[in-house]
């Protein structure tokens, strides 16, 4: 049930839902929807016609495809037309459609830590799992060959699931490794689902896989975007889906049977969000912004005495919490500050029994929902729950 394991628990706890006002959002995973320093302001009307209140296009209106295929092309020479995109409601949609879609002899290699509902959605597909060793004992960094895998019996390809930058570790790879990984992934039988949730949030800037791909109407690989964390609107619910325009095609279809395309009223909202000049200040604002606060919160964290393993990306710190404590232990302390961080347990990809997770004591803490100003607050909330 991952994160809303941990939201419900602290709502029997405190009678709150974390992120109402006054409580410490740390478990979960959604950014600031105000301004940022530096960055562009969010909108807070939109105009419609009626013409707008009819159903939607299956794959996504003309107006939001062209923004999304620029925005690729132009930060990152994609080479993609708006026959490469397809538009979901979020990007959890979209990661679950790529997955449910999956020809039955398929691998799906992930590695052992990673964001939460992966766990949940192989589960449910009753997918065939190879874990690739991410854990305490490699910093939580696998290695290239790490990422050699062969097709388990009975199956002949092998699928990658990847976060990058990696939720909860904020591991993140680019340039050359990033682009060898995608030259490996892109051979016969071999494809990969890139979850790009945290472009926006990389140092010292964003970065896509879509730089490395030649041509993606050649590849089974699925980058997967969305609004929700770059963009700042995680409520607008609108996620994507770049592809060869075979792959576009069966989502397409999925559309009309089982989605019925998503709002056009928020497909209008990000495609304002998209213009070429708003979203460069947004991609440079976004990254030197949370990039402060991960430097910030790495040395408040780490002053605690929090191990942290946390990489150059994302919105989280990742780490093994001091005296001996697990995630759920911690947690029990931190709900009398109506405070709360997702147990490491629940993004342990390995587990069969919570209680015995190799994770069970590291904890993910999330500075994506919190300003500048909070910081003397929770560290105070912090040191107090670890005295
Ligand atoms: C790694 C990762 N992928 C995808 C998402 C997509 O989220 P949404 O479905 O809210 O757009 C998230 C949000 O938490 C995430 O952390």
């Amino acid at each position: 049930m991952g994160v809303y394991e941990t939201l419900f628990k602290f709502a029997d706890a405190t009678g709150k839902y974390m992120g109402d006002p006054g409580t410490h959002p740390w478990a979960q995973g959604y950014p600031l929807t105000t301004q940022i320093p530096g960055g562009p302001e969010l909108p807070k009307s939109i105009e419609f016609e009626s013409v707008d209140l009819k159903y939607p296009k299956a794959t996504g209106e003309p107006p939001l495809l062209r923004a999304i295929a620029d925005y690729y092309n132009h930060f990152y020479d994609a080479g993609i037309t708006t026959d490469n995109v397809a538009v979901f409601a979020g990007g959890r949609p979209a990661i679950f459609a790529t997955l449910a879609f999956l020809l039955d002899d398929t691998t799906v290699a992930l590695e052992e830590t990673e964001y939460t509902p992966y766990y949940d959605v192989l589960n449910v597909l009753n997918r065939k799992v190879h874990l690739i060793r991410s854990g305490e004992g490699n910093r939580f960094r696998p290695k290239a060959a790490d990422y050699d895998i062969a097709p388990l019996k009975d199956t002949s390809r092998v699928m990658l699931v990847k976060s990058n930058p990696c939720n909860p570790t904020g591991v993140a790879m680019g340039g050359n490794d990033l682009s060898a990984l995608i030259e490996q992934f892109s051979g016969e039988n071999r494809g990969a689902l890139i979850d790009e949730a945290y472009e926006f949030f990389c140092d010292p800037e964003p970065e896509s896989a879509l730089k490395y791909i030649d041509n993606i109407d050649e590849t089974n690989i699925f980058v997967i975007g969305a609004a929700t964390k770059g963009l700042q609107v995680p409520g607008m619910r609108i996620g994507w889906a770049i592809a060869s325009r075979d792959h576009i095609e069966i989502f397409r279809n999925y559309s009309s049977f089982g989605m019925g395309g998503v709002s056009r009223a928020s497909q209008i909202y990000v495609s304002k969000l998209l213009e070429r000049q708003r979203v460069t200040q947004a991609r440079t604002a976004v990254s030197t912004f949370y990039t402060a606060q991960r430097k910030r919160y790495g040395e408040g964290l780490a002053d605690l005495g929090l191990e942290l393993q946390t990489g150059t990306g994302g919105f989280y710190h990742w780490g093994k919490l001091p005296q001996g404590l697990t995630g759920d232990e911690f947690n029990e302390r931190l709900f009398a500050h109506e405070a709360g961080i997702l147990p490491g347990r629940l993004c342990d990809m390995a587990r069969t029994d919570d209680a015995k997770s190799a994770l069970a004591h590291y904890a993910r803490f999330s500075f994506g929902p919190l300003g500048a100003e909070s910081y003397d607050d929770d560290m105070r909330i912090l040191r107090e729950a670890l005295s």
